[in-house]
């Protein structure tokens, strides 16, 4: 019989944001397949016995490509009882938990997806940020400044424009110049509050208030560097930055 595969999110790094079932999972793993975003810390939880396999990026370069974590996955559960897939935030945004999901079903692999405190939630809950309030919005978008195989975005800012609200773009560094004239040619205000929240919970965190238009700037004095999430909308003006 085949083992099962659990997609485990890790949250953004602090230890203490685990779910109590990811912790558990990680004492008793057989294997563990881990990308860059798990923090050393989480990595410090899995038990000594566990083979860790990293399957992240070095140099900007995936050291795996998808096909070949599916496949990875596959067989480690093949061989193994627990094998534990553990991801930065939750596997299930922006995680391509989906893309394993289907190898996992087509392999008829048995898995479970345990969720993980997504980068938008541990952004906001530290800068203290309500990404929805009763006087401000009840929407809040989770938007990719990155497609596969690095393709054109082909985001319409006119329709986040309409539909109003909280904007949390994550994977926005690179892009980020083309997403500002974006937002603002869409009819975004350049005066728009926007919350930069850099590697949260490690040792490079930073959070910094802005504007819309002010950004790109930021971007350079700062010299930003991934992870990063931004957040814009009305709701950034009741971030309070003593983190
Ligand atoms: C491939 S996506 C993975 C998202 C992840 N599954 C989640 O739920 O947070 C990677 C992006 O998530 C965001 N991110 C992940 N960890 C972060 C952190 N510690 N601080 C800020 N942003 C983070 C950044 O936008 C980063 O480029």
């Amino acid at each position: 019989m085949p083992g099962k595969v659990y997609l485990v999110g890790s949250g953004t790094g602090d230890p203490e944001l685990l779910t109590l079932r990811a912790y558990k999972l990680l004492k008793i793993a057989d294997v563990v397949i881990y990308d860059n975003l798990v923090s050393q810390n989480v990595l410090a939880l899995v038990n000594e016995k566990a083979e860790k396999i990293f399957v992240g990026k070095v140099s900007g370069k995936h050291l795996y490509p998808q096909e070949k974590i599916n496949a990875l996955l596959v067989e480690k559960a093949k061989e193994n009882n627990v094998v534990v897939r553990l991801k930065g935030g939750d596997p299930l945004i922006f995680g391509r938990a989906g893309d394993e999901m289907a190898a996992l079903d087509e392999a008829g692999i048995e898995y479970e997806v345990v969720p993980g405190v997504t980068a938008a939630s541990a952004a906001a809950s530290k800068a203290k940020l309500p990404l929805t309030h009763r006087e401000f919005t009840s929407v809040v978008t989770f938007v990719s400044g990155h497609r596969k195989n690095n393709m054109p975005l082909d985001i319409s800012y006119k329709k986040l424009v309409d539909l109003g609200g909280t904007i949390v773009v994550y994977m926005g560094v690179g892009t980020m110049e083309e997403m500002v004239e974006g937002f603002l040619k869409a009819g975004f205000s350049g005066n728009t509050p926007v919350l930069v929240a850099q590697a949260v919970d490690r040792s490079e965190e930073i959070f910094i208030k802005t504007t819309l238009a002010e950004l790109p700037k930021i971007k350079k004095q700062k010299n930003l560097k991934p992870p990063v999430v931004w957040i814009l909308g009305e709701v950034v003006e009741l971030a309070k930055l003593d983190v």
